[in-house]
């Protein structure tokens, strides 16, 4: 093989070579560029037996493939700097921000640590629910007027499956399957077709309570509902209790809180004596036993401890809105 060939040869070796790892990039500096036996520092040898002419011509050719390959092993490695993460410990750090608790799971944690310290256990209940549950054993049968006031999302479009409309349905499962006393709380989303109300977005939570045992009273009742108002909103804060009508409840009030003047009396939530019915329904004999229950709006309670107008806002993800619960905790 003479020099021109041996020229050629080398010019398609390097043009072809292609490194993945720091060993090959090292393999190809020693074979071409190598002290002892590098290809090209043995043509460099080599060239002192050329003629001057030669030297000059092949000399010139040989130095640009070794500037080839150099040139070819920097920029090898630039390219694995670049994706090596380069850490500059000067720069400032990225900052990520922490988030915070949710102002309707606030309030939720809230209530069942006051229930919990007065004997309430938390249960759950299903959203999906079927007619029994939601109403008829609620007392409200097919045709009940009650039904309209809480327009209801029906699913698959079959009349004994829908979204539960409130959290009475979770009296019903539990009373069904335990013995009493006991007294439970039970915290969740329902959903109501209310296109005209505050309620505007289609689904809110509710906190629901209830107590069976021999000798329960109205005054039971109102002392719970007292201590869990004035936790909230401070001793002194007034309270009344406006007869009003449930269907499973029986006498049923609405609670109202003062809050001023301009204000006035706003209602917070329903409640009453469990109806005799609605017992029988779940076989807890009223002759031994009676209980209260409660229904509180979630999203009612904190817009009045926040004083917030909007009740939308729980619900657009907007941070600046957010940010302000984090100090809670
Ligand atoms: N379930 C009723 C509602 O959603 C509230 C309520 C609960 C009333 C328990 C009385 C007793 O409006």
């Amino acid at each position: 093989m003479d020099i021109q060939q041996k020229i050629e040869k080398i010019k398609e070796e390097i043009k072809v070579f292609d490194a993945t790892s720091d060993y090959e990039l090292e393999s190809f500096r020693i074979k071409f560029l190598g002290k002892k036996n590098g290809i090209l520092t043995f043509l460099f040898k080599e060239l002192k037996k050329f003629s001057i002419q030669d030297k000059k011509y092949f000399g010139k050719i040989i130095n640009n493939l070794k500037k080839q390959v150099t040139e070819k092993i920097q920029l090898k490695k630039l390219k694995q700097q670049k994706n090596i993460p380069h850490f500059d410990p000067t720069l400032p750090g990225i900052y990520k921000e922490i988030g915070s608790m949710h102002p309707i799971s606030i309030l939720i944690h809230r209530i069942i640590e006051l229930f919990s310290k007065i004997g309430f256990s938390v249960v759950e209940g299903p959203e999906i629910e079927d007619d029994w549950h939601n109403f008829t054993a609620l007392n409200i049968p097919p045709e009940h007027p009650s039904r309209e006031m809480q327009d209801t999302f029906f699913l698959y479009n079959n009349t004994d499956s829908l979204l539960r409309t409130h959290t009475s349905s979770v009296q019903i499962r539990y009373m069904k399957k335990h013995v009493p006393p006991f007294r439970i709380i039970s915290l969740g989303k329902v959903y109501r077709n209310e296109t005209i109300s505050t309620h505007s977005h289609f689904m809110f939570h509710q906190a629901e309570g209830f107590y069976i045992d021999k000798k329960v009273t109205f005054l039971d009742l109102k002392q719970t509902i007292l201590y869990l108002i004035h936790s909230i909103f401070g001793d002194i804060t007034k309270v009344r209790f406006r007869p009003s009508y449930f269907p499973f409840t029986e006498p049923s009030a609405e609670v109202d809180i003062y809050f001023g003047k301009t204000m006035g009396w706003i209602e917070i939530m329903g409640c009453g004596m469990i109806d005799p019915k609605v017992l029988k329904n779940v076989n807890i004999d009223s002759e031994i036993y009676s209980g209260f229950a409660f229904g509180i709006g979630i999203e009612r309670l904190s817009i009045l401890i926040y004083k917030i107008n909007d009740i939308r806002i729980y619900f657009e993800n907007d941070m600046n809105f957010l940010r302000h619960f984090q100090s809670e905790f």
